[in-house]
């Protein structure tokens, strides 16, 4: 499931996130590179201990902690420090597939990546270019997003980010561990969380909310692994 989450960040919190990015010591992105990435990838990067990363990752982990359409798609468990990138005069990221296992920044953690974020801090007119394309069961998708927003992603899926022929594409990126290691199970839930919000918007007292939410919790009982 691709989806795209709206407003995580306000217009302010965005100006003030690119001011201090802005400012920041870019990196070669080859650094944290697999094998396979490092051959198709030509950007810069900060990684998650620079202190301007470690800033504005606290404004981004915020504002996730509190966004009920993220915590009810993504069912997070581990939230790995997000990272930044950003492109320019043609630079690109050619098809490629995320690993799957990172550790923790100063830890022996290691954390599975379920899912993959790109929160957008530049907007669409301000670079040509920089589509993220991202193959889905149902053929290829390509996203680019107003900045402030969010496309979250299963990282089993290959992808890539076109070249950047205008402008400066800047983007945070993270990964997740999820509670439900599984994409369909994961769906159904997201399903199923939806309908009963809408149901108990509409008929906040009809016997089924409180049903079916029932089934929902039995099922996050069954399949939660933590
Ligand atoms: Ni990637």
């Amino acid at each position: 499931m691709l989806l795209a989450i709206p407003n995580v960040l306000s217009p302010e919190q965005v100006a003030e996130a690119r001011k201090i990015l802005d400012a920041a010591e870019w990196v070669d992105g080859k650094i944290s590179a697999g094998h396979q990435g490092a051959r198709v990838k030509d950007n810069l990067q900060l990684p998650p201990e620079n202190p301007a990363a470690r800033q504005v990752g606290a404004i981004i982990a915020k504002a996730l902690a509190t966004n009920p359409l993220f915590i009810s798609a993504a069912l997070p468990l581990h939230i790995l420090p997000p990272m930044f990138n950003r492109y320019s005069g043609g630079q690109t990221f050619g098809t490629h597939i995320d690993g799957s296992i990172r550790i923790v920044p100063g830890t022996n953690h290691r954390l599975r990546t379920d899912l993959s974020c790109t929160l957008f801090f530049a907007g669409p007119e301000e670079y040509d270019g920089g589509e993220l394309i991202i193959e889905d069961t149902y053929g290829s998708k390509s996203v680019k997003l107003p900045s402030g927003h969010m496309i979250l992603y299963p990282s089993t899926s290959l992808h890539q980010v076109t070249p950047v022929t205008r402008g400066t594409r800047l983007c945070s990126f993270f990964w997740l561990q999820s509670m439900i290691r599984d994409n369909g199970q994961r769906g159904l839930l997201f399903d199923l969380d939806v309908a009963i919000q809408r149901l108990g918007t509409e008929n906040a007292t009809h016997p089924s909310v409180v049903s079916l939410t029932g089934v929902y919790h039995n099922l996050l009982r069954q399949w939660a692994e933590m």
